[in-house]
């Protein structure tokens, strides 16, 4: 509908548009030299702030030197996230812990003596049961030493490793890092850029529409881009070419944007 409205190929803000911001490009390499060294990293930030756009290109660029495996239900039991990264070694997974875990650990041997090294991928990691990370970690030690954990996740994931008990998981850290809630010049440029890659022009929103759309982002990128998305609906059922303040108040009178904040009062 978008697309026949504005004469465009491609549709605005897919989740195919997705070259790196700079800072997600700094941890992503960041992260492959960690992968070659072993190690064990953390990647925070609050929803919406592209962690698991990184993981997404770290699994994508992990070259044949690296096998990764990449864990995102998260909500699993320790049986179920073992059984996962069997599945991921590709072995059969045992009745037993035990026969579990020495099986993956004779199958890590294996993989570096193949020349091979091993990246273990957490995503929502703050929804992990301490004691199942701990578990891991445990496991994680008897694997070889180039290999690598990376969790990624909120930043209460760091609150609960800050308490003393949790001090054996924390001491391990060998790099951790937040991504950013983006400025209102950065925030702009991003949006600019999905428009760039649909072919729409910039104009498609007027300046104070764009102005408020990145103000009510508050600097998260899921935010602006499901906004930005909802504006340009509300002016294809407008009939109009150029989304407007009218347009993004609408979207705004939403509830569950509209506890948020910032309906600008000048348009009522
Ligand atoms: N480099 C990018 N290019 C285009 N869009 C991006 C990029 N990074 C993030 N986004 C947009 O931001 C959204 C949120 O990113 P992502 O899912 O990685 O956040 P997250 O930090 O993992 O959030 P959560 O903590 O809720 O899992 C993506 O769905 C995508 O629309
Ligand atoms: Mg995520």
């Amino acid at each position: 509908m978008i697309r026949a409205h504005f004469g465009i190929d491609r549709n605005p803000f897919s989740h195919e548009a997705c070259g790196l911001l700079a800072y997600q490009q700094e941890i992503l390499d960041t992260l492959k030299v960690h992968c070659q060294q072993g190690g064990f990293c953390l990647v925070m930030g609050t929803p919406g702030t592209g962690k698991s756009v990184v993981r997404d290109a770290l699994v994508k660029e992990a070259d044949k030197r690296v096998m990764v495996a990449s864990i995102s239900r998260t909500m699993h039991t320790y049986t179920n996230t073992i059984r996962i990264l069997c599945q991921a070694f590709g072995i059969e997974h045992a009745a037993s812990h035990y026969r579990c875990e020495r099986n993956l650990i004779e199958e890590a041997f294996a993989l570096r003596q193949a020349g091979r090294s091993i990246v273990t991928l957490v995503d929502d990691a703050h929804l992990l049961e301490i004691d199942t990370l701990r578990k891991l970690r445990l496991l994680f030690a008897d694997f070889p030493p180039n290999n690598n954990l990376v969790l990624f996740g909120q930043p209460q994931l760091l609150s609960a490793l800050a308490l003393k008990a949790h001090e054996d998981i924390r001491s391990r850290i060998t790099y951790s890092v937040s991504t950013p809630r983006l400025g209102p010049e950065d925030m702009e440029a991003f949006l600019h850029a999905q428009l760039d890659h649909c072919g729409l022009a910039h104009s498609t929103y007027a300046p104070e529409a764009m102005g408020l759309i990145v103000r009510t982002s508050d600097g998260l990128m899921r935010r602006a881009r499901n906004m930005a998305l909802s504006c340009l609906l509300e002016a294809v059922r407008a009939r109009k070419r150029t989304v407007d303040l009218d347009n993004v108040n609408r979207v705004l009178m939403q509830p569950h944007w509209r506890e948020e904040r910032d309906i600008d009062s000048t348009s009522f």
